[in-house]
């Protein structure tokens, strides 16, 4: 809906044809989103940013609660995109030439999740599901590589990601830049966007009906590159994908849950350039990411 239609039926037949899409995506319809197991169903939201949903009580955060490892993404796409990832280093230096796509993807068609991905980005950058794409100048679909382990999750493009077509190229993208560098990660071995994808005027909170036609880009996204680990950049990513109203400061600094994947929420970079001592905190919750990668390059005990 670019706009609000006239007809107050058709707006309530589009409301309630998104509301049925949004069930079987959380559902896993297997028609109609194309796995081929039926995936378990994530539990309901409980509160959402922007509504006045009161706050969850404590534990009944869906993070809190063990989320059994699940076939997800369905199994056929796992066997079509066997792990472990290609990472753009290569062992004895030097980085292989890498095609940068329009749309920010790393060498799109270097495997299954690039082409997967490129095959979304066609489907979905004309987008105009709500009034972000009146104003926008580039829709912001992501960046970085398709098979990354990590994938950024940032709020919303501003002004110089409006004009780029590309996530976090501002100030706060030259602080993530420094705070990957710190703890040895390249830009672009990791997947970096935002859950809305187009700038919202003079950089004003995202509303809800923007966000609840957004997500499902990003919930595609992320069933694609199926990552083992996500960090949510910021109170909205956070709250977004966790589906909670608790402040960040409750959230960030431990491992939670998303799906499959192992969710660390930190303060948003913008945050940090506010604030040296937001900046520590980031710096904080980064060096977990940094244990838990250099865990993992050693492999099982
Ligand atoms: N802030 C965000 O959340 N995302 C960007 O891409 C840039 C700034």
């Amino acid at each position: 809906m670019a706009e609000p239609s006239r007809n107050r039926d058709l707006d309530d037949a589009i409301a309630s044809l998104r509301r049925f899409l949004r069930s079987r995506w959380e559902e896993r319809d297997d028609v109609l989103f194309r796995t081929t197991a039926p995936l378990p169903v994530v539990p309901p939201a409980v509160a959402r940013p922007g509504l006045r949903t009161p706050a969850p009580p404590q534990g009944v955060l869906r993070a809190a609660a063990p989320i059994p490892r699940p076939a997800y993404p369905a199994p056929a796409l796992r066997t079509a995109m066997p792990l472990p990832r290609p990472m753009t280093a290569r062992p004895g230096g030097g980085r292989p030439a890498v095609e940068r796509h329009e749309s920010g993807i790393l060498n799109p068609n270097g495997s299954d999740r690039g082409k997967a991905l490129l095959e979304l980005y066609g489907r979905i950058k004309g987008c105009e599901s709500c009034g972000l794409c009146k104003g926008r100048q580039h829709f912001v679909f992501g960046t970085g590589h398709s098979d990354a382990r990590i994938v950024f999750v940032g709020e919303a493009p501003g002004e110089q990601e409006d004009k780029q077509g590309l996530p976090f190229v501002g100030a706060a993208g030259r602080l993530l830049n420094e705070l990957l560098a710190g703890i040895g990660v390249s830009r672009d071995d990791v997947f970096i966007c935002n859950v809305i994808k187009c700038r919202p005027p003079g950089n004003r909170k995202p509303e809800l009906p923007e966000i609840e036609a957004c997500e499902l880009h990003l919930y595609e996204q992320l069933r694609i590159i199926a990552p083992r680990i996500l960090v949510a950049l910021g109170t909205f990513a956070a709250q977004s994908l966790l589906q909670t109203a608790q402040p960040i400061g409750r959230l960030r600094g431990r491992w939670l849950r998303w799906k499959d994947s192992d969710l660390l929420a930190t303060y948003h970079p913008s945050a940090g350039l506010r604030a040296g001592s937001f900046k520590k905190v980031i710096e904080e919750d980064f060096q977990l990411l940094e244990k838990r990668l250099a865990k993992e390059k050693a492999g099982p005990a």
